[in-house]
């Protein structure tokens, strides 16, 4: 049974030895879905969604907990930490828990109250910061090194190996194969430079001729990837004020940012971004055309796709992947004004309505 987890399934790609299956909580191995009615829409034939939301804590980010999570635990650390917008709060929480280290989580200021409960739940020691997030991030290096805490943050370079087993899966579900296009959420960069990895690593060792062209999608309240990207910079300028209702992607200091910029660069990709509007449309079309709801946040693959459908060189006959990053029950304004109607009737009442 060990042997199926994906971490030990792609260990050779991994740079943890001695691999402990009791640490992990049988992340990965999530579905790629055919997205058929949005696609015929697109004149896409295969368009698909890889629906990340189906980890343990419902995100992606339970991909590189689950490696950290065996580094820290490697290393002696008793204590684990991380610094979180709500997904990578949850996701340490519940590793934490399960390697029985005393957790550590700082939240974003203004982190919705669901995801709170959701890290809540494990009982980490658990705070949330007011003030600057870029500057919580190298804070809590300095405070882990004072205290003993591993803190695996959104772009710890072990948390990045687990999301290069996303890559590996896309290539295994499409039949050995790599799509033309993939397109992901982009605010840290940790993610998106773990997918790229992932395929250049599938290159370099001859499984694939050509790796994908990635988009990397941000909200436009807070870009700086995307405007360096518009601009032709290769290193980004912080933004002073972050406006979006996509908390989990609104880093204004993005700590991957220029690795990012150097790497799209490399590979000929794309950064964009788009409005609050478009990917709560994005979003709702996912939901009542396709059955799949994720997280605001996530929508925002498609709402780029829309955007961009037409400047892209795309056949019909192309492969593009949406990667779903997180799940929609975490999305609290979208649940709040989904606009849904629902009837309160007696059984009796019930019995005579015609429906
Ligand atoms: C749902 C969701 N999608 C995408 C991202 C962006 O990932 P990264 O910060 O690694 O770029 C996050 C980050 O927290 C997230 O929570």
């Amino acid at each position: 049974l060990d042997e199926r987890l994906p971490l030990k399934k792609f260990s050779d790609f991994l740079p943890v030895v001695g691999i402990k299956p009791e640490l992990s909580l049988g992340e990965g191995d999530t579905p790629l879905l055919r997205l058929g009615c949005l696609g015929r829409k697109q004149r896409l034939s295969y368009l698909f969604a890889k629906i990340e939301s189906q980890n343990p804590t419902h995100s992606f980010k339970d991909r590189g907990t689950a490696v950290s999570i065996q580094k820290a635990v490697a290393l002696g650390f008793k204590r684990f930490g991380t610094v979180s917008t709500g997904n990578m709060a949850a996701s340490t929480a519940a590793y934490g828990a399960r390697a029985g280290l005393e957790t550590y989580v700082f939240l974003k200021e203004g982190t919705s109250r669901m995801s709170l409960m959701a890290a809540g739940v494990f009982n980490p020691h658990l705070v949330t910061v007011k003030g600057d997030y870029g500057c919580l991030f190298y804070e809590s290096f300095s405070l882990g090194k004072k205290n003993n805490i591993y803190f695996s943050n959104s772009i710890d370079p072990f948390r990045i190996e687990g999301y290069k087993v996303t890559a590996y899966e896309i290539f295994l579900e499409l039949g050995n194969g790599a799509p033309k296009y993939v397109l992901v959420p982009l605010s840290s960069g940790g993610h998106l430079i773990g997918l790229m990895r992932g395929f250049e690593d599938l290159k370099k060792d001859g499984y694939i001729s050509s790796i994908p062209t990635f988009i990397g999608v941000q909200a436009e309240g807070c870009a700086p990837l995307a405007r360096a990207y518009e601009r032709g910079e290769s290193v980004y300028t912080r933004i002073d004020k972050a406006e979006t209702i996509a908390h989990s992607i609104s880093n204004p200091d993005p700590p991957g940012g220029n690795v990012i910029l150097r790497m799209i660069r490399d590979h000929g990709g794309i950064i964009t971004a788009v409005s609050d509007q478009e990917m709560l449309e994005a979003q709702s079309m996912l939901t009542r055309e396709e059955g799949v709801f994720c997280q605001l946040e996530s929508a925002t693959t498609l709402a780029a796709l829309l955007k961009l459908r037409h400047g892209l060189s795309l056949k019909s006959t192309d492969r593009v992947v949406l990667v779903l990053t997180g799940s929609g029950l975490k999305s609290v304004p979208s649940l709040e004004s989904a606009g849904f109607k629902s009837r309160e009737l007696s059984l009796e009442e019930l019995s005579e309505t015609r429906l």
